[in-house]
């Protein structure tokens, strides 16, 4: 099946590309706000995140991390509003989060990322349908130093739960999407028993990236491409438009490519185009005729 493909090297924030209702499914994975890797980013992005870092430094106030933290958000909200518009009727959005766990100004808290998305998408117009936990075995708790403990050791009452799962939200616009009646496309989409017990059930165990990642694909804190082939298969059907706003190293693209979708791609950071293309290239073995790389 002939698709298409578009990397835009862009602010996804305004997708001024996209009509309105033009795409099926939005598969991202954002910068995670409090997770200190994505600082910079986000005061890239929005320069008053910036001061307010400076600010924090000059006081304790924890009304400041409050609006750190919720800058933050506001950040990640526009591209969810973005994605509204461009979402078709009974388009599915799925965002991989994971909540942050930080120490700032001498206090340690939970930042639940997984639950503002939620309020704010459903603030936007979305429907919250039930999540998926992705549970990552590669997290060991160990202690002594090198752990993933955080606290007083053994002793209770003031030691902290580990995180060793992060978010797979799933959200709907509008009402359920509809087809003609034995639809070719959608039965050709068809997955197996198989596929459908284990992948619709809410605890996926899949390995994360970090044995077999590059440097650079660490940097953007790539997601498995079997997330967002398991995403791909179960939400869209072959020839829709997958979007995903936050592309990094280009997994969704190579994955929709594999699949016979038509993808869409934006990222901000145009350093990420060599990995982009060589990992779609890899994918595709090098049959790619139908790129389109858009520089803003
Ligand atoms: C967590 S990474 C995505 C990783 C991706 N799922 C993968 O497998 O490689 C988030 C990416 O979003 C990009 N980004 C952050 N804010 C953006 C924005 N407003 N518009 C476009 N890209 C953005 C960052 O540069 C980063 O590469």
């Amino acid at each position: 099946m002939q698709t298409s493909h578009k990397i835009i090297l862009g602010n996804s924030q305004q997708m001024s590309e996209l009509a309105d209702g033009s795409v099926h499914l939005m598969v991202t994975s954002p910068p995670y706000p409090m997770i200190e890797m994505w600082d910079s980013v986000f005061a890239k992005t929005e320069p008053k995140i910036a001061e307010l870092w400076q600010k924090l430094g000059a006081d304790d106030g924890e009304e400041t991390v409050t609006q750190i933290y919720d800058a933050m958000h506001d950040c990640l909200a526009k591209v969810w509003q973005e994605t509204y518009r461009v979402l078709a009727d009974g388009g599915l959005a799925c965002i991989n989060i994971g909540d942050a766990t930080r120490r700032v100004n001498g206090k340690f808290q939970l930042f639940p990322n997984h639950s503002r998305i939620t309020e704010i998408s459903e603030k936007i117009g979305f429907t919250t349908l039930p999540y998926i936990l992705w549970k990552k075995p590669t997290t060991k708790p160990k202690y002594k130093g090198k752990g993933a403990f955080l606290g007083s050791g053994f002793l209770p009452p003031n030691a902290y739960v580990t995180l060793d799962c992060e978010f797979i939200l799933i959200f709907r616009k509008g009402k359920l999407r509809k087809f003609q009646a034995k639809d070719k496309q959608r039965y050709e989409s068809a997955f197996t028993k198989a596929q459908r017990d284990e992948w619709f059930s809410q605890i996926w165990e899949i390995k994360g990236t970090r044995q077999t990642a590059t440097e650079l694909e660490r940097r953007t804190a790539a997601y498995p491409e079997e997330i967002a082939e398991r995403l791909i298969k179960m939400f869209s059907i072959k020839g829709d438009i997958v979007l995903d706003p936050f592309l990094g190293s280009g997994t969704t693209t190579k994955v929709a490519m594999q699949n016979s979708r038509s993808s869409i791609g934006y990222e901000m950071d145009e350093n990420l185009l060599p990995t982009i293309t060589k990992k779609i290239n890899n994918g595709s073995l090098g049959t790619i005729s139908n790129l389109g790389i858009i520089k803003r």
